[in-house]
């Protein structure tokens, strides 16, 4: 039937989370975090040894995830993994295992039965692209690399983890030039999607544009 989709895709720390999550909040929908699971199977491979450059060994893992979501936290096996998921070695590591084709077909059907009535705002790399190719509104965020850093530098640092700024930048920017040049699904604007460039804007400007999007759309 027909459940609506918002899909918000874009650079590493560009706000799409905090994004996404306001955008539904305000609406009532369920949120995919699609990265958590990209991350989760970064994790879990690593931490059954298996190497990270082997796609079908990784997409192995990724299609025995025990995950679940609840209340804001992430179990793995029952494991709360939440902090662990934040992790920039694990954004690292997801982004690793998330150049491999087999690993992006183990999680596709998983992200699909994220949606779900009364609706559904999924942010991530693909998510207009190859996940939700038919969603009403897409959204593509873009946020200058020193802006990014920035925030996630802020971010870390408010919740008590070191940090330094210019290794972030040189993680996210490493991130972003493999998450654009992969062959599966790179990271890029769908055709039809609205551009956000939220470098000076609030969560609250930025939402209320995505909102007025929305309501545009009928
Ligand atoms: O968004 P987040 O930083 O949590 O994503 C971590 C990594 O997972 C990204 O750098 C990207 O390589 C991968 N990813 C992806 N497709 C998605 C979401 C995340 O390839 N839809």
């Amino acid at each position: 039937e027909d459940i609506p989709v918002i899909t918000i895709d874009g650079p590493t720390a560009s706000g799409k989370g905090t994004l996404a999550d306001e955008v539904a909040r305000a609406l009532g929908y369920w949120v995919l975090d699609s990265g958590a699971l990209y991350r989760a199977t970064g994790l879990a491979a690593s931490r059954a040894g298996v190497d990270l450059d082997d796609g079908a060994a990784v997409a192995a893992v990724a299609a025995g995830l025990d995950l679940h979501f609840e209340d804001g936290r992430a179990f793995l096996d029952e494991e709360d993994i939440s902090d662990a998921l934040r992790q920039e070695a694990t954004g690292l590591m997801a982004s690793r295992v998330a150049v491999h084709l087999p690993v992006r077909a183990a999680l596709h059907q998983l992200q699909l039965d994220f949606r779900r009535l009364p609706g559904l705002v999924a942010d991530g790399r693909d998510m207009g692209t190859a996940i939700f190719p038919a969603a009403p509104l897409k959204v593509f965020l873009s946020a200058s690399a020193a802006t990014r850093a920035e925030r996630r530098y802020k971010q870390l640092i408010s919740k008590g983890i070191p940090a330094n700024i210019e290794d972030l930048r040189a993680d996210l920017e490493a991130r972003d030039a493999r998450d654009k040049g992969r062959s599966a699904s790179p990271l890029q604007a769908a055709p039809d999607a609205f551009t956000l460039d939220n470098s000076a804007q609030t969560i609250e400007e930025s939402r209320d544009l995505v909102l007025a999007w929305w309501q545009e759309r009928g």
